[in-house]
C-alpha cells in the first residue's frame, strides 16, 4: 500500500532508468547491513531442491534488475528465494543510447532496449570476491547470467567470449545462466539454434567440469535462457540439446519482440516484459515440460505478478519462478506476498508440499 500510494508515484515522476538507478544505489548502500542480518523467507512446504541446490522458496529475482550485483544481499530481504544477477558481458559496455526503458502502466509492462549495459566481468568479479571475503554466505542461491559483448560477432569469437565470461565468474556462482535470448544484441538469438547451442554448451560444460576438478567440487549447474518468440520446433531443438548435454535446466522466457494488439502506441523496438508476456511465457513452460517429460528443471519467468500467476506457472511445469517487471509496479513486498499466497493456495487445494503441483496442468 505504501509503495503503491507514495513511493511508486514519486518514482514514476522520473524517467524509468533514472528511477531504477537511484533505487539501486540506495539499495547498494544497505547491502552491507543486509548481508549481516538477512534471513530468507523460508517454509518447509515451499523449499525445494533443484539442480542440486537448496531453494528456501521458489520465487527468484530475474536477470536485468541487478545487472552488476550491487545489492545482492538485499533481495532475499524482500522475500526472494534466489537471485540472478547480470547479464554481465566480458568487457564493460554502455549499451544502447537513452532513452531505452519505457513503462506501459496500463498493461503492467515495460519495454527495454538496454542492449546489455554492463560494468563488465572484471568489475563484477571484484564485487563478488568482496562478498566472498565477508564470510557470510548468501542465504539463497546466486545465479550469474552471462552474455556477449555487442562488438563480438564472429562464430569463434563469440565462443571465446562466453568462455572468458565463464572463467571469470562461474566460480562465484551457485548456477550460471547462458543468455542467448536477449532481443537487443544483434545476432545473439541465433545461438539458440541447435548446432550453435550444442557447441556452446559442450564448451561450457567442459569448462564447468575442469573448474570442478580443480576445486574438488561438483560442476556448477548451467541453465540456458530462451526467448518466447521461438517456434515449437525451435523449442524442441533447445529441449533436446539441453537434455543431451545434461545441463541443469532451462529458463523460460526472456522478453518478447511481439506486440499484442491491445498495446497501441508503444515503442516497436525492444523487448516487452510484464503482464502481456504472461500467457505466452506460460505456454513455453508447458511445452518444455511436455517435451522433456518433466525430466528437466524449468525456471518460469514472464509476467508473474500475483500468487495465482506463480501457482499457475508451477502447475504448467516450472520448478521455480522469477520476476522483475511486477516488482516495479507492486514494490518490494511482492515476493513475500507471493510466497504467502502460494501457501494459501496450497491450503485451498489440500497440497502439503509445493513439489506436488509442479506440472499437474502441463
Ligand atoms: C529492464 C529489463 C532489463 C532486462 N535485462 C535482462 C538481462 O540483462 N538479461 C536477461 O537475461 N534478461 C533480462 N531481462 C528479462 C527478464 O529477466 C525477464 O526474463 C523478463 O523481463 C520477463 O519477466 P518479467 O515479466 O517478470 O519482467 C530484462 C528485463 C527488463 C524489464
Amino acid at each position: 500500500m505504501f509503495y503503491r500510494r507514495i513511493l511508486r508515484p514519486l518514482l514514476f515522476l522520473q524517467d524509468p532508468e533514472t528511477a531504477h538507478e537511484r533505487t539501486l544505489e540506495l539499495l547498494a548502500r544497505i547491502h552491507g547491513i543486509a548481508l549481516r542480518t538477512v534471513r530468507p523467507f523460508s517454509s518447509p512446504r515451499l523449499s525445494l531442491q533443484v539442480a542440486g541446490l537448496q531453494f528456501p522458496n521458489p520465487v527468484g529475482l530475474a536477470a536485468g534488475c541487478d545487472k552488476n550485483g550491487k545489492a545482492i544481499a538485499v533481495w532475499p530481504y524482500f522475500g526472494f528465494g534466489f537471485v540472478e544477477i547480470g547479464t554481465v558481458t566480458v568487457r564493460p559496455q554502455s549499451g544502447n543510447p537513452r532513452p531505452r526503458l519505457f513503462r506501459v502502466p496500463e498493461h503492467g509492462a515495460l519495454i527495454n532496449c538496454l542492449g546489455f549495459n554492463s560494468e563488465g566481468s572484471e568489475a563484477v568479479a571484484r564485487r563478488l570476491a568482496w562478498l566472498r571475503r565477508q564470510k557470510r554466505p548468501l542465504p539463497v542461491p546466486l545465479g550469474i547470467n552471462l552474455g556477449k559483448n555487442r562488438q563480438v560477432t564472429g562464430y569463434d569469437e563469440t565462443l571465446e567470449d562466453y568462455r572468458t565470461g565463464f572463467r571469470r565468474l562461474a566460480r562465484f556462482a551457485d548456477f550460471v545462466v547462458l543468455n542467448v535470448s536477449s532481443p537487443n544484441t544483434p545476432g545473439l538469438r541465433q545461438w539458440q539454434e541447435r548446432e550453435r547451442l550444442d557447441v556452446l554448451l559442450e564448451m561450457l560444460c567442459a569448462e564447468a567440469n575442469a573448474l570442478a576438478n580443480r576445486h574438488g567440487s561438483r560442476p556448477v549447474p548451467i541453465f540456458v535462457k530462451i526467448s518466447p518468440d521461438m517456434t515449437e520446433p525451435d523449442v524442441q531443438d533447445v529441449a533436446e540439446v539441453a537434455v543431451q548435454r545434461q545441463i541443469a535446466g532451462i529458463i523460460a522466457t526472456n522478453t518478447t519482440l511481439e506486440r499484442p494488439e491491445a498495446l497501441v502506441g508503444v515503442p516497436r523496438t525492444g523487448g516487452l516484459s510484464g503482464r502481456p508476456l504472461r500467457d505466452r511465457a506460460t505456454a513455453v513452460v508447458r511445452l518444455l515440460y511436455r517435451l522433456t517429460r518433466g525430466q528437466l528443471p524449468i525456471i518460469g519467468v514472464g509476467g508473474i505478478s500475483t500468487p495465482e500467476d506463480a501457482y499457475a506457472r508451477l502447475q504448467a511445469g516450472a520448478s521455480l519462478v522469477q520476476l522483475y517487471t511486477a516488482l516495479v509496479y507492486e514494490g518490494p513486498c511482492l515476493p513475500r506476498h507471493i510466497n504467502q499466497g502460494l501457501l494459501r493456495l496450497m491450503d485451498r487445494d489440500g497440497v502439503q508440499h509445493l513439489s506436488e503441483i509442479i506440472g499437474v496442468h502441463a
